[in-house]
């Protein structure tokens, strides 16, 4: 089955860099148009110019996921300005680093109204009008090996991204019958600016060492499974998550 996404009008949160703008890229070379959002528009016109240059659909809209009410008002404009709405990825993410004894009540709110409020509500927002438009829609949400596996002194973000997994499976099950696919992509480390101070360090070395194949993996490595949980492939997948880590979290490490 093919990736193709002509016609298609999808919509990528926290697009200003990493994962994120690399799904815009790849949504737009199979034709489809992409909204890419971020909090800071100015930091997502360079990304939009470059998918316009090269033949590509592409709008900028500002949007914090953890403004619940925002999200609605977006997908609109989404709908308006781009003529549809077919998929969704949910992609912005904060890493909520700190030790559980250590972490401020702050930094664990804005982990999970991030995360896990931004998640739900997008998805939400979305599936009730992919469901009024009749469409075939695909929601995905970036999940995280977090989401399985302790990753030490990242409490928050595992319970954060553990949530978005089951969040992903309740609303594929409640959605089942209502032509949406709803699933979950957990990468394993990939170097963005959500960890890139880290694997310098001499803990993030000692870290890199133990993976079984000694290295982190390119954003690249995850195309195949994203486009296929997009796209026409996914119409018999939902409720799905996905583990794409380079056997990072295989055990017996070193
Ligand atoms: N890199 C990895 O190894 C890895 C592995 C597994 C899963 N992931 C997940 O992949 C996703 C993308 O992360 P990344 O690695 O590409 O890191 P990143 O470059 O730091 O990207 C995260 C994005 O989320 C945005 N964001 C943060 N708070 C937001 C908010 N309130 N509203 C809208 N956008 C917001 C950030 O924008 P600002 O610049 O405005 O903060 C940034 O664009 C995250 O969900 C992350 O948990 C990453």
């Amino acid at each position: 089955m093919g990736t193709d996404l002509t016609g298609k009008t999808a919509v990528v949160t926290g697009a200003n860099g990493g994962l994120g703008a690399h799904f815009c890229r790849l949504l737009a070379a199979q034709g489809a148009a992409v909204a890419v959002t971020a909090r800071r528009i100015d930091k997502i016109r360079p990304l939009v110019d470059e998918i316009t240059a090269s033949g590509g659909r592409a709008t900028a809209m500002a949007l914090d996921v953890s403004d619940a009410a925002a999200i609605g008002p977006l997908l609109d404009r989404v709908q308006a300005e781009l003529g549809g709405l077919d998929i969704l990825v949910n992609n912005a993410g904060v890493g909520g680093e700190g030790l559980a004894l250590d972490l401020s009540i702050e930094d664990f709110d804005t982990t999970f109204a991030v995360n896990v409020r931004g998640v739900f509500f997008a998805a939400r927002e979305a599936a009730k009008r992919m469901i009024a438009a009749g469409v075939e829609g695909r929601i995905l949400n970036i999940a995280s090996i977090a989401s399985h596996t302790v990753l030490p002194g990242l409490s928050a973000y595992c319970g954060s991204k553990a949530a978005v997994a089951m969040l992903t499976r309740s609303l594929a099950r409640e959605w089942a019958r209502r032509g949406l696919a709803v699933n979950a992509l957990c990468p394993g480390y990939i170097e963005t600016a959500i960890n890139d101070a880290w694997w310098p360090t001499e803990g993030g070395q000692r870290q890199l060492k133990g993976f079984p194949r000694r290295r982190l993996m390119d954003a690249s490595d995850l195309d195949a499974a994203f486009l296929m949980l997009v796209g026409p492939a996914a119409s018999a997948i939902t409720g799905s998550v996905i583990t794409i880590d380079d056997g990072q979290t295989l055990p017996g490490g070193g």
